[in-house]
């Protein structure tokens, strides 16, 4: 074989080998590029360099020198590009994330319905002038009932209609299997349970805060009642309580006009009325319900009226001085209907298909 030949060959190859190289988008082709050219077996300057027997004997070492070169040469080209890989110049041709995947939506989540209720009823009732405060959930003796002028004997006490909190006391009752437990007590010495009406922040507004007090509490509550359609063991109240000199029973009928005009009137030129029935409670005087006129009928919204002498006396403000409306109304009624919502326990069991609707 003639030296000119063998040479040719050796220079397409040393061109072929660096487009390979250069071209080679991952590892896994650069690999194969580095097997088909350098491979040691099968390689194609192997092969080349098997056929430097043919070459003419007085040619061979200048076909030699020749070979070399261009296997350095090669060799070095391997490792610029491996070096170019690593350092990412070259973007990998299957990288970790494909960006040109169509993309699936970003779903967004929303507040809960109840909760929105409640954003929506501090903001009305900010506007008309009522700061939102918040109380325990675990009250006494005293801010859930004595305070708000319920009597020792009033049924509105009754274990059974409470949840009234105890401690276990760590020993095991003999034979029982079952651990003792005791009532747990508040400052008072009385059994502490958790709140059945925010009534309570009330108590707690006008403890620490002299008159006037314009306040609403929006929060759970929790009675034990068997769970259906309508009752739920916690569930959520707003109350409200203004206290001022001169306060009446207009200002409370004329805040709750506003209150649901706005709540529910907005959309549309519809007209909320609001009435009163007389009614009772321990805490004002007079009692009234109060009902509401929306889509087409009376909906029963709650209970007010004007705060009785002895609950303003029991938090240390004088009944000459000022007088205050209250009112107390259940969240979930309000949310249910405002949504054609029509079982109660739907808000809770956190099924997503449910709570993305609203
Ligand atoms: N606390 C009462 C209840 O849970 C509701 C209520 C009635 C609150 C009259 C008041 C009120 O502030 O004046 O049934």
């Amino acid at each position: 074989m003639a030296l000119k030949d063998f040479l040719a060959e050796l220079d397409t190859l040393e061109s072929d080998a660096r487009a390979a190289l250069g071209s080679a988008a991952d590892a896994g082709a650069l690999e194969a590029a580095r097997v088909e050219y350098l491979g040691a077996k099968a390689g194609r300057l192997k092969a080349i360099q098997k056929g430097m027997g043919a070459v003419d004997k007085a040619d061979k070492p200048a076909a030699g020198q020749r070979l070399n070169a261009v296997k350095q040469a090669v060799e070095a080209a391997l490792e610029d590009a491996q070096a170019k890989l690593n350092s990412g110049a070259v973007k990998s041709a299957a990288p970790a994330i494909d960006a040109t995947r169509p993309g699936r939506p970003v779903r967004r989540g929303r507040l809960h319905p109840i909760t929105q209720t409640i954003e929506r009823m501090k903001e009305i009732m900010g506007r008309l002038g009522f700061t939102a405060v918040e109380g325990p959930e675990i009250e006494d003796d005293w801010h859930n009932f004595v305070a708000l002028n319920i009597p020792e004997i009033h049924p509105a006490r009754d274990p059974l209609d409470n949840f009234y909190l105890s401690v276990a006391s760590g020993q095991q009752a003999e034979g029982s299997g079952q651990q003792e437990s005791q009532a747990a007590l508040g400052p008072d010495g009385k059994p502490l349970l958790l709140r059945s009406q925010t009534s309570t922040v009330q108590i707690r507004t006008m403890e620490t805060t002299p008159p006037p007090v314009r306040i609403v509490s929006l929060g759970r509550v929790y009675r034990p009642d068997t769970a259906d359609a309508t009752h739920y063991p916690m569930f959520h109240q707003m109350e409200g309580l203004c206290v001022a000199p001169g306060v009446t029973m207009a200002d409370l009928k004329g805040v709750l006009q506003m209150f649901w005009q706005s709540y529910f009137g907005l959309e549309g030129e519809e007209h909320v009325d609001v009435r009163f029935r007389p009614s009772f409670f321990p805490f004002t005087e007079p009692s009234v319900e109060c009902d509401i006129w929306h889509d087409g009928r009376w909906m029963e919204i709650g209970g007010a009226g004007m705060v009785d002498p002895n609950v303003l006396r029991a938090v240390g403000y004088d009944p000459e001085e000022v007088t205050g409306f209250a009112f107390g109304l259940g969240i979930e009624r309000i949310c249910m209907r405002q949504h054609g919502i029509t079982d109660i326990r739907d808000l809770y069991a956190n099924d997503v298909r449910f709570l993305a609707q609203f």
